[in-house]
């Protein structure tokens, strides 16, 4: 899709990957709705840019920020669900709170949002974008309910396509470990896992994914050479499973 022209919604505009995409979004001649919580964390200004504060958790919330967006522009083009957040831990008592949170935030407003587009644009061309993650694929110890809900997010894609007119789309993104504040907000001191890559890698692909509509957007080629041979080799993930637990052992002993 040409991005020209067209009126975005970004959630997560306020740091990472979405501060950096809500940068180079600028510039195309769109228009676009920067979303956060905390919004006066988004440190950018431009004419082309309206900053709108949103907890993308709650359902009310949600609906407020399509009604906004409606408001102002009549139709929404380009939907991209970026905010998410991970714990890291190693699960040793059971928490209902951590559980509800986190499906709310990456699962539940995601596919609350692609309902919404659907909804509206029957008829016309939309695509919504999600931010999913290279653990939709492999789940990372200390990444339990994180790798879960983006595991989630690849199933309700696989069927909603389905349901889809033509040019319409749902389109995927599938990051490996990015440098942003992430892992500080996932827990005190967590490990970057291997391999890792800088958000502008992602954002950049994101907005060649949109582009070429693609299905799948995969910024790290490495990654995606991982999974396509994890299909014939398929002790590939386990491997690197196995590191990546070695490092959350090492982290729970040195918090104790
Ligand atoms: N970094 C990685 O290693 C990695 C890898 C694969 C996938 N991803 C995914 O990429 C996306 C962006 O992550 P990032 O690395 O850029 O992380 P980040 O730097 O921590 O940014 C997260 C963004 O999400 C927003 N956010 C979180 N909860 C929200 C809520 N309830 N309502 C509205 N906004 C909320 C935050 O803003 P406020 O706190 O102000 O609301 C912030 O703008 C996430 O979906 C993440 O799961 C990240």
């Amino acid at each position: 899709m040409d991005i020209n022209g067209k009126n975005i919604i970004l959630t997560g505009a306020s740091s990472g990957i979405g501060l950096d995409l809500l940068k180079k979004l600028t510039r195309f001649d769109c228009k676009i709705l920067a979303v956060a919580r905390t919004i006066e964390k988004v440190d950018f200004e431009h004419p082309n840019v309206t900053k709108y504060p949103c907890d993308i958790s709650d359902p009310k919330k949600l609906d407020g920020l399509f009604d906004h967006a409606l408001s102002q522009w009549g139709h929404i083009d380009i939907y991209i669900a970026n905010a998410g957040f991970a714990y890291y831990e190693e699960i040793e008592s059971p928490d209902w709170e951590h559980i509800e949170k986190i499906y709310k935030t990456n699962v539940f407003s995601s596919f609350y949002a692609a309902e919404k587009m659907k909804a509206i644009n029957q008829g016309r061309p939309f695509r919504m974008v999600v931010t999913a993650s290279a653990m939709s694929f492999l789940s990372l110890p200390g990444y339990s309910l994180y790798s879960s809900t983006k595991a989630a997010i690849r199933g309700f894609a696989a069927a909603y396509r389905y349901e889809l007119e033509k040019e319409q789309k749902l389109q995927l993104v599938y990051p490996i470990a990015t440098r942003t504040s992430f892992f500080k907000e996932a827990g005190s001191g967590t490990p970057v896992p291997w391999p890792s890559q800088e958000p502008e890698k992602v954002s950049d692909a994101i907005i060649r994914g949109i582009e070429k509509d693609k299905n799948s957007i995969f910024p790290s080629a490495l990654f995606n050479s991982i999974r396509i041979m994890n299909g014939y080799v398929h002790f590939l993930y386990p491997v690197i499973a196995w590191m990546e637990a070695k490092k959350l052992y090492k982290w729970n002993a040195g918090k104790k």
